[in-house]
């Protein structure tokens, strides 16, 4: 481990001819609140690295990617638009990756060949466990057990969450805008996870007989981003109950779909603490230390209003 001539998530990192390199690659990346995180994170464990974005163009990203091990970065995040782009220039992909085809973080190994990894899902069931709330089988002793879920979209991040969610031994039934992507979210789940129960239904019809069974419901689109002009991804005639778990991935504000379920008496919670653990796999994957979580929420918690005022959607 390099060690840092500073520690301290107050401090400011000195460079030096040890210093180690991370990043965040996407196009643009000027908003992305990784580095605030990363860097604090870094600087709280006394690690001498330093995590910068990298701003690429579409015409650049082969020679970026190439040119990560030559420049001596240990890894990236990868972020918007590049999450499915980097896939071919990967040497290997971890098996959720692989089955998603969205890569959020990118390890450089000893050998300089490229590791393709996807941290949002393990994020997502490590956020529910800390709000005390057990998916499946997975580990922890949170006292609420989620059996039945609900994936609302079929994007990269709903694949990664349906993924985690299937793999805990969820029963999970995936809705979407354009039922094809569903239905192929679902034959990719099922190809690496031959014993998942997922099953895609039609959006919004099935959500009326689909919310009395399940226990968790996940808002995995876009939608609430702008929540003032975004229409709800929910039909608000079918009503939400205590018995419900509602989790919205979207992290820039309290979305109209949590406070809907929150006023009908669900559990509701927005997805700041999976932006948290994602980067927090990230960072032990780097760095082999255990993350500094309270600090990194702290930093986002601080940088939320900044970002909100001044930025566009999912600038990791
Ligand atoms: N908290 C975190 O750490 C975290 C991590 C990753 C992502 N996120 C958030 O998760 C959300 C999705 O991200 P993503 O990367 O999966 O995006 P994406 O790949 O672009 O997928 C967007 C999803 O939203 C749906 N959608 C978009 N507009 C819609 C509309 N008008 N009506 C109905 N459905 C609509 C899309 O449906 P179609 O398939 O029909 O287009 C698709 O399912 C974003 O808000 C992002 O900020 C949060």
């Amino acid at each position: 481990m390099s060690e840092s001539p500073l520690s301290g998530s107050d401090r400011q990192p000195i460079i030096n001819g040890h210093t180690r390199l991370l990043g965040v690659m996407g196009w643009p990346v000027a908003h992305t609140l990784s580095p605030a995180m990363q860097n604090a994170a870094l600087a709280a464990r006394g690690l001498n690295y330093i995590y910068v974005p990298l701003p690429v163009p579409p015409e650049r990203l082969p020679a970026a990617l190439s040119g990560l091990p030559a420049l001596g970065f240990v890894g990236v995040n990868v972020t918007v638009p590049y999450k499915a782009d980097v896939l071919p220039y990967l040497a290997e992909l971890t098996p959720i990756a692989a089955a998603v085809g969205v890569v959020n973080t990118i390890v450089v190994r000893e050998d300089g060949s490229l590791l393709g990894d996807n941290t949002d899902g393990a994020g997502f069931l490590d956020d529910l466990r800390a709000h005390g709330i057990r998916a499946g089988q997975a580990e922890g002793a949170g006292p609420i057990r989620c059996r039945r879920a609900l994936v609302i979209g079929a994007g990269g991040a709903a694949r990664a969450v349906a993924y985690v969610l299937a793999e805990a031994g969820v029963e999970v039934a995936v809705v979407n805008r354009t039922p094809e992507r569903a239905v192929a979210l679902c034959a990719a789940i099922t190809r690496a996870l031959p014993n998942a129960r997922i099953m895609a239904h039609p959006f919004p019809s099935a959500l009326a007989h689909l919310a009395p069974e399940v226990d968790l419901i996940v808002n995995a689109t876009s939608l609430g981003l702008h929540p003032d002009t975004d229409p709800l991804p929910w039909d608000p005639t079918v009503p939400f109950s205590p018995r419900h778990v509602v989790y919205d991935l979207i992290y820039t504000c309290r979305t109209p779909f949590l406070a809907l379920a929150e006023r009908q008496g669900a559990r509701a919670i927005g997805g700041l603490g999976m932006l948290v653990y994602q980067g927090a796999r990230a960072f032990e994957r780097w760095t082999g230390v255990p993350a500094p979580v309270e600090v990194m929420a702290s930093v986002l918690k601080k940088g939320k209003m900044a970002y909100v005022l001044s930025s566009s959607p999912d600038r990791r």
